[in-house]
């Protein structure tokens, strides 16, 4: 075993010199990661809910390009910290660190100080770890062993000096379940854009649309990108219909029965704007105000339009995903 691993750090170490002219591209594994019969091969379809980006990084690097997946997903991340962490000299390898004994223990599992609450909400995974003597740390191992992953796609991802992804991730595989897809082993200088072409050709982001209808129109609406927005798009998911009722001459309004995340600031409004109130209720205009709100999106109709759509007794106003 000791032979085994003197042979790979030597070809780490001399790649390594070599690293810059050689690290995008020397590296991916065409065997397929796992002999199960139900591996994966095409582009899977996900909703961004539904994913999650699980990392390992003691140095950076692979934080660093797990940031770039979880921000390209816009999934949740996770970052596995170990109970006892890493010092500077347990993982220096050219001694008797801690990390090189745990490569060479089949049996080492270093504990993990913190836990995902609901693994079950999650489809897909991407998993990113450091390549350790050619291999994932022991404490992957660890990870993937506490979780039910039958069920779940995992697209793995490695960062090195030099060494290619090879059999770390079909290693990884056969200690658990789920469906592993071929992994890519990454350099610590890797760009956003490379990280997200290569998830773009592993993953399709399902779109979620959220569609507003009045009183059964379907509209054209310029949702704006904020966290209000985003929690109105979970609620719509169950289609989330209120009443509402004309206020002052200038707006309809009623209930969410229920409050979002609000960031109010003063603003004028101009017809067409659909406003959170309160954190609580939504308003759209058909004539312009002042007062303090959260934007959540425009409608894109004209002054006549929205007259006559709003200004009335009460609408329906219906939010559904489309
Ligand atoms: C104990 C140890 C063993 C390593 N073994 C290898 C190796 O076999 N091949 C390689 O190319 N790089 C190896 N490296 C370098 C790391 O894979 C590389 O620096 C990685 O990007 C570190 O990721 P991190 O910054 O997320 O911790 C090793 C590093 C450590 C600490």
């Amino acid at each position: 075993m000791k032979k085994i691993f003197c042979l790979l750090f030597l070809l780490f170490v001399l790649v390594s010199c070599d690293n810059k002219t050689n690290n995008t591209n020397n590296n991916i594994n065409n065997d397929p990661i796992n002999d199960k019969e139900d591996v994966k091969e095409t582009k899977i379809e996900e909703d961004s809910n539904d994913i999650l980006v699980a990392y390992f990084s003691v140095t950076g690097n692979t934080k660093k390009l797990a940031e770039y997946a979880q921000e390209h997903l816009d999934s949740d991340l996770f970052e596995i910290v170990p109970e006892e962490a890493y010092t500077s000299a347990d993982i220096n390898y050219n001694s008797d660190c801690r990390a090189n004994r745990e490569q060479n223990d089949s049996s080492a599992r270093p504990k993990i100080k913190n836990k995902i609450e609901d693994m079950s909400k999650y489809d897909f995974i991407v998993l990113a770890y450091p390549i350790w003597w050619g291999e994932a740390p022991k404490i992957m191992y660890t990870f993937v062993e506490s979780y039910n992953l039958e069920n779940k796609t995992i697209l793995p991802f490695c960062t090195s000096g030099s060494s290619p992804i090879g059999s770390s991730a079909k290693n990884l595989a056969k200690v658990t379940k789920g469906n592993w897809l071929e992994g890519k082993r990454f350099s610590s200088s890797t760009t956003k854009e490379e990280m997200n072409n290569w998830l773009d050709q592993n993953i399709d982001i399902k779109e979620e649309k959220m569609i507003l209808e009045i009183d059964g129109n379907k509209l054209n609406v310029n949702w704006e990108d904020n966290n209000s927005v985003k929690e109105l798009k979970n609620l719509a998911k169950n289609n989330l219909s209120i009443n509402m009722k004309q206020y002052g001459g200038f707006e309809q309004t009623g209930s969410i029965g229920s409050s979002v995340t609000r960031n109010d600031v003063q603003m004028d409004v101009v017809p067409g704007d659909i406003v959170l109130y309160n954190g609580n209720a939504i308003s759209v205009f058909y004539n312009p105000s002042s007062w303090s709100y959260t934007k959540l999106g425009h409608i894109n109709l004209s002054n006549d339009e929205l007259n006559t759509l709003l200004n009335k007794v009460s609408i329906t106003f219906v939010l559904k995903i489309e």
